[in-house]
């Protein structure tokens, strides 16, 4: 495999490396990733994470074991493990069963997916910018950015375009909760790239909308269902329904990879259920705070499903496609 760069993941002279995202802000430490089988359990705990992300770290972590000397037994049998890791973001299938149509190019095959998928936040980020205005306040969720992919991200990568025309644009955060994608990994890509910025706790949102501070919504996602339907992470749904009702443009921005032909409404697409303690507390690098009793009860759902209809449209790497067009099954010709 030959070296390739991205903010969260890198092929360097022969070594995986992975960003441990569980760490920053606060510390940034590469990972060196050696086995098929270490890559499962940093995809688990969102070592690495975000929908495109996953698919291309998993893609070089077979490349990496057909380097090793894996056999094709041997790499079918790790494919199978990483296809099973996360349940929602469609992009680690798609990936996967792309290295395995062609087992004997799996090296060849991971180094044209981290490659394709820097094209495709270009795509994206050109394809979106011209629906942000000079003083746009945009509100974005979770993390879709540099860490999510490994080019400069799908929503975030959108956001960047229009801050570089010179655009200018401020970013309100929401946290994230239970993991603070947004408190943690969001903010840290924003300060980076000097886009000026503000924090906000998720349920601020409706609160901002309706004093008039928020003109657009730009957020990724995780499965995108042929109807348009689409799972984005836990929160997305709400921040739709507070968007509709205050009229605020509310826009989701994806890679063709993210598309699952497969499934033609978002009633079909699984969810993944986190386990309850990061509901209940906090794990970090500074070590674990629990505030729920030990034995409340507590859900997880990682995601949730937006219906088509509460979108004003969405940003593809293919182009720019409206709810009408969504809702006449313009996805259905891009297969
Ligand atoms: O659980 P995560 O952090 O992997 O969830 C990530 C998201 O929900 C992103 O919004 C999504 O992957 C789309 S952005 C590339």
């Amino acid at each position: 495999v030959k070296n390739l760069t991205s903010l969260g993941l890198r092929y360097e002279n022969g070594k995986l490396l992975v960003l441990d995202q569980q760490l920053l802000p606060h510390e940034e430490k590469w990972l060196c990733c050696e086995t098929p089988d270490q890559m499962v359990e940093i995809i688990k705990a969102l070592k690495v994470r975000g929908a495109p992300l996953i698919g291309v770290a998993a893609a070089l972590s077979l490349g990496h074991y057909k380097e090793q000397g894996a056999s094709e037994a041997q790499l079918r049998i790790a494919a199978r493990k990483l296809r099973d890791s996360r349940p929602t973001a469609v992009n680690l299938m798609t990936c996967i069963d792309r290295i395995l149509s062609e087992v004997s190019q799996v090296t060849s095959v991971a180094e044209k997916i981290f490659e394709e998928d820097v094209e495709l936040c270009e795509h994206m980020g050109l394809n979106g910018e011209h629906l942000i205005n000079d003083g746009d306040h945009i509100l974005t969720h979770c993390n879709t950015g540099g860490l999510a992919t490994a080019g400069i991200g799908t929503a975030l990568g959108v956001i960047r375009k229009a801050h570089e025309k010179g655009k200018r644009i401020h970013v309100y955060v929401d946290e994230t909760r239970p993991l603070l994608q947004g408190a943690r990994l969001t903010t840290w890509e924003l300060q980076k790239l000097g886009i000026p910025y503000t924090l906000i706790c998720d349920n601020m949102a409706a609160s901002l909308m309706k004093k008039g501070k928020i003109q657009k919504i730009f957020l990724g996602a995780d499965r995108v269902a042929t109807n348009g339907d689409f799972a984005n992470k836990i929160g997305t749904y709400s921040v739709a329904v507070i968007a509709s009702y205050h009229k605020v443009p509310f826009y989701t921005v994806a890679p063709y990879t993210t598309i699952d032909f497969e499934c033609s409404s978002g009633k079909d697409i699984p969810i993944e259920e986190r386990n309850a303690s990061e509901v209940k507390g906090v794990a970090g690098s500074f070590g674990s705070v629990q505030w729920a009793p030990g034995n409340a009860q507590a859900c997880n759902p990682s995601f949730d499903v937006t219906p088509c209809e509460l979108l004003t449209g969405m940003v593809l790497d293919k182009g720019f496609f409206s709810t009408q067009a969504l809702q006449k099954g313009a996805l259905l010709n891009l297969k």
